[in-house]
């Protein structure tokens, strides 16, 4: 048989998968393992918006849409964007309604970069990225972030990065996994390191509504140079518990928005119909649930960050935003991240991503995920202590 694509021999699976299929095999060997590896909320999708969906299949709602979205949920999205994030855009030429925000950032990477072009990509980052890029030819170059210094991103370091190949900054705030969120300052020095140097910025905020103690949420695109060119990145899965159901979007100018809908078009059509009257439920309806779940993951937020930084060699920073701690482990005496992770597993049955899955400036961290229910987050802490206090003897 012939070979697979080249291109393909730079491609991992992803980390995160990788890991549950691990945690399922020792499940089924009997194995009690909490995960705290996975990224996805544990509530269910509220009803409000279960309904609308149900409704809209059962109403025969079941047909293609046009491939930027059904006009109700664009006006409403452009909406959302106006009240909440200060970014003006015209639903009819400006959105683009996705099948998940992952494949929202796909097609936006396709229609960005050529083979070859560079994509700066902060690490540590999410894991998809770096394989999107790799999927469509271009190049992810990494720009390693300091942990002791919060994981800030400063002009410096974007620009020592830059070459004549560099077309795209890809930010993620907030943060998976460092659950940093750009502050003004981060956010103004990306928007204007972009303009200076006339790229695009690729702005995934999938995690806009998870914040905690009362940060603010700072869009690349609300800023008056980041604003024609940012491609902003938002969907349903994060704050309304929706990841089954596969629905984002994309807000950006109008010329790059109308090429990604060929993009779009020639590879998914459309978002599903009913899949988007739940997201119009979700926009238009009311937001408490938004509300009760972030309260409930700021509730295990410190608790697991309280319970981290009690462990020996364990320092944890509290997130600013998303439903991960990412703990440095240097102290424990650990050669690396991976290692750590496969002790924790073996001896303690607690699963986590090791940090250097998030690129290499995620090394000396682990994260664990808080979309976990606080009895296993406090099972979690009493088994790392007791593995961790039995290693020192
Ligand atoms: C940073 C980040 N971006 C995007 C996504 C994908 O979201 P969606 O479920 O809409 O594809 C995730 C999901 O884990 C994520 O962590």
């Amino acid at each position: 048989m012939r070979s697979v694509a080249r291109r393909f021999g730079r491609i991992e699976k992803s980390a995160t998968f990788a890991v549950l299929e691990l945690v399922q095999s020792l499940r089924a060997q009997g194995v009690k393992v909490l995960d705290l590896g996975g990224g996805e909320p544990d509530f269910d999708t509220p009803a409000h918006i279960t309904a609308e969906g149900a409704g809209a299949l059962a109403g025969g709602f079941t047909h293609y849409t046009a491939s930027r979205g059904i006009p109700e949920l664009l006006t409403a999205i452009s909406r959302k964007l106006a009240e909440d994030n200060g970014v003006s855009v015209d639903p009819a030429t400006e959105v683009i309604v996705t099948p998940s925000a992952k494949n929202a950032l796909f097609t936006a990477l396709t229609t960005l970069l050529d083979p070859g072009d560079e994509l700066l990509v902060p690490t540590p980052g999410w894991v998809s990225y770096h394989s999107m890029a790799h999927l469509i030819g271009a190049v992810p170059v990494d720009v390693p972030l300091d942990g002791d210094d919060g994981f800030r991103i400063t002009r410096e370091l974007l620009e020592s990065r830059i070459t004549d190949r560099t077309k795209v900054i890809l930010v993620n705030t907030p943060n998976n996994p460092t659950g940093r969120a750009l502050d003004a300052a981060e956010a103004e020095a990306v928007a204007a390191v972009a303009d200076e140097h006339d790229l695009f910025v690729v702005s995934d905020e999938i995690y806009e509504k998870i914040v905690y103690g009362g940060t603010k949420h700072v869009s690349p695109a609300s800023l008056p140079a980041g604003a024609g060119r940012t491609l902003l990145v938002n969907g349903f899965s994060k704050a309304y518990a929706m990841t089954g159901w596969r629905l984002g979007y994309v807000a950006g100018p109008a010329p790059v928005i109308s090429e990604m809908l060929k993009v779009q078009q020639h590879s998914v059509g459309c978002a599903g119909s009913f899949v988007q009257r739940g997201g119009l439920a979700a926009l238009t309806g009311p937001q408490d649930a938004v509300q009760e779940m972030t309260d409930e993951y700021a509730a295990r937020m410190e608790l697991i960050v309280a319970g981290l930084d009690s462990l020996p060699g364990v320092s944890c920073p509290r997130p600013e935003g998303a439903f991960y701690a990412f703990p440095d482990i240097r102290g424990t005496g650990f050669a690396s991240s991976a290692e750590f992770a496969t002790w924790l597993l073996s001896e303690a049955g607690v699963a986590v991503m090791p940090g250097s899955a998030f690129g290499p400036g995620g090394e000396g961290h682990i994260r664990l995920s808080f979309a976990t229910s606080r009895e296993v987050i406090t099972e979690a802490i009493d088994r790392m202590a007791t593995a961790l206090h039995q290693r020192r003897r």
